[in-house]
């Protein structure tokens, strides 16, 4: 059978009127009118007489289709079979026969008879038809890489000769290996005799193939046809799974940390295997799991893996930073000036943190005292940071003492009537001042445990006085005199403000005797003058005091 077809379309290709071994061979179209003519279309020989047309049976016996006298023109039907209604002759004395099928495939065959000979002309019929259709059937949505995995199958339906079906990728043609399988297929139509060819392809995809565009092609000698398929998406299985911890660098005690697990397969797979601590948690749908929260003792190794094939996984290790500070003092601490102090720092941690002090913002030491000063007061602030968490802790010392009387002075006003009295003490809380004797203008001033206070009074006689301080701890008490503003001319104490109103009055008295000496030159000097001009009157003597006078005329006498 199949060399009868490859004889057949080497005729065809050859030309339809070469003739093999005597017979003339002519192809038809099936369904259509086949022509067939009778000695290549030769006209007959002038002594013609009659044209028959003829053919042979399956069983080698010949069927009589027509005659046609060459006198009349008009052919004689002498088919009595189912060549009867479908046989005609045109002019030329060529055999038409209509609505060919593959049944008249056969030898038909001109006989030519004149006065003076009889030939004859046999014909050979092949009849062709193209595929009714090429179609595709159970065309593959993906691809699996290293895996034979069916593309689709290629049906070429009634076709005479058969279609012949091939395979290409990117145009080339596929050959059958290891990554291709055809699986051809032929189907004979009993009733027409017409053939179905189908074909299969199965392929073994690499990842490359992603873009790659299938095709079956269907060869006939009348039409070729091509079907497109693809490019196909390739799936194959993760070979590598990953997990990452989606976080900061570092983690800290209380972060929410993600957990992201990777498969390299397409599709990605949707399910995973989260191990936590003993733990077995399955996730669908989503890649990743959350531990919110996360405590220290979560540190440790965590694994994911595929939910569809456990060997598949990944391991990180989480290690959680953590610190915890407290100090051995707190709140507000209340020690008494000349103590000591200490305080001790506790800390847990993951690490070694940075440990640092402040005291009131500015930078100190850790703080250890071994006698308390009032300026030791303060806010004292310990922080510590280990690998992005920082911890403070506080406490306020406040140091107390009993007060102090560190000086008392005086110093006379500005108006010399008054004295300003200052006293300055130490204590702390801030003490009360008291004094033994009435006063204004009172000037306090506290600072960092020093206090001063000044107040103004008024002498009217020698005075002690008192400056008291005190605090809910004690007091203190100190005295000094005070002498009277009129009668200090006498007092000759070692203060200071006396010895400023010694020098006063020596000054006093330094310019009282300058002026007498003065006037007593004045007058003498008017005296003398007067003498030599004569011109000196007693009566002027009234316009000086009793006491210059009386100078004045000792002054005479002694001249
Ligand atoms: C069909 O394809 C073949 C080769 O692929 C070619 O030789 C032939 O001429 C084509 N026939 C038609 C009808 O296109
Ligand atoms: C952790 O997640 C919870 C809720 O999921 C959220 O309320 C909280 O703010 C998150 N904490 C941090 C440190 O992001
Ligand atoms: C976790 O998975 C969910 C669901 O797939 C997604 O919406 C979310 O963005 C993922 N979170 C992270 C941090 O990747
Ligand atoms: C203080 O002044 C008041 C009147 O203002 C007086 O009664 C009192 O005796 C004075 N005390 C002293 C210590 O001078
Ligand atoms: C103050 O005066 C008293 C007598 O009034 C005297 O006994 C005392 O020594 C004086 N104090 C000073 C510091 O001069
Ligand atoms: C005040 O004291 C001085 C000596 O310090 C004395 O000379 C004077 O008499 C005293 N005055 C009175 C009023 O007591």
């Amino acid at each position: 059978m199949n060399t009868l077809v490859f004889l057949l379309l080497a005729l065809v290709s050859a030309g339809t009127h070469d003739q093999v071994s005597g017979t003339e061979k002519i192809t038809g179209l099936y369904g259509e009118t086949v022509v067939i003519p009778c000695n290549r279309g030769d006209p007959p020989p002038r002594d013609l007489m009659f044209i028959k047309w003829k053919y042979e049976k399956d069983d080698g016996s010949a069927g009589d289709l027509l005659i046609v006298q060459a006198n009349s023109g008009q052919p004689t039907v002498q088919s009595t079979d189912d060549y009867a209604d479908r046989v005609s002759i045109d002019d030329k004395y060529s055999l038409l026969i209509s609505q060919a099928s593959l049944k008249d495939q056969k030898t038909f065959t001109c006989m030519v008879v004149s006065g003076t000979n009889l030939m004859e002309y046999p014909v050979l019929v092949v009849i062709y038809k193209k595929p009714s259709s090429v179609t595709l059937m159970d065309k593959s949505d993906v691809l699996q890489k290293d895996k034979l995995t069916s593309v689709g199958t290629c049906v070429a339906a009634d076709a005479n000769p058969a279609a012949k079906i091939t395979w290409t990728k990117n145009r080339k043609p596929l050959v059958v290996d290891g990554k291709v399988t055809i699986t051809p297929s032929m189907k004979l139509d009993p009733a027409t005799g017409l053939s179905t060819t189908s074909s299969t392809l199965q392929y073994a995809a690499t990842k490359e193939d992603v873009d790659s565009v299938f095709a079956c092609v269907s060869t006939h000698v009348l039409t070729n046809q091509t079907i497109d398929l693809g490019p196909f998406p390739i799936h194959y299985p993760s070979e590598k799974v990953s997990l990452e911890i989606t976080s900061k660098v570092s983690i800290i005690e209380g972060d929410n940390v993600t957990l992201k697990c990777h498969a390299d397969g397409n599709p990605p797979p949707s399910s995973f295997f989260f191990y936590l601590k003993g733990q077995k948690i399955l996730v669908e749908n989503s890649d990743n799991y959350t531990l919110n929260g996360i405590s220290r003792e979560a540190s440790g190794e965590y694994k994911c893996s595929l939910a569809d094939d456990e060997k598949m996984q990944a391991s990180q290790s989480i290690s959680v930073s953590y610190l915890d500070l407290s100090l051995s003092l707190s709140g507000q601490v209340v020690k008494t000036v000349g103590d000591t102090l200490s305080v001790s720092v506790d800390k847990s941690s993951s690490g070694e943190p940075k440990v640092s002090w402040t005291k009131n913002g500015k930078a100190v030491s850790q703080p250890e005292f071994s006698k308390l000063t009032y300026a030791d007061s303060g806010v004292y602030v310990c922080e510590a940071v280990l690998s992005g968490i920082v911890q403070h802790q506080s406490f306020e010392l406040v140091v107390e003492g009993k007060p102090v009387i560190k000086s008392l002075t005086k110093l006379r006003a500005a108006d010399a009537k008054h004295k300003v009295l200052s006293c300055e003490a130490e204590g702390v809380p801030e003490p009360r001042f008291q004094w033994s004797v009435n006063h204004t203008g009172e000037d306090i001033f506290y600072n960092n445990g020093k206090a001063t206070h000044k107040i103004t009074m008024e002498p009217r006689e020698n005075l002690t006085v008192s400056c008291t301080v005190s605090n809910k701890l004690g007091e203190d008490v100190r005295t000094i005199n005070v002498s009277s503003v009129f009668k200090e001319k006498n007092e000759n104490q070692g203060s200071r403000e006396d010895f400023q109103d010694q020098s006063k009055l020596i000054v006093g008295v330094v310019v009282g005797l300058l002026v007498i000496a003065a006037v007593v030159g004045l007058f003498y000097w008017l005296y003398m003058k007067n003498r030599r001009q004569g011109s000196w009157k007693t009566g002027e003597k009234e316009m000086g005091t009793s006491e210059e006078s009386k100078k004045l005329e000792e002054n005479n006498h002694t001249v």
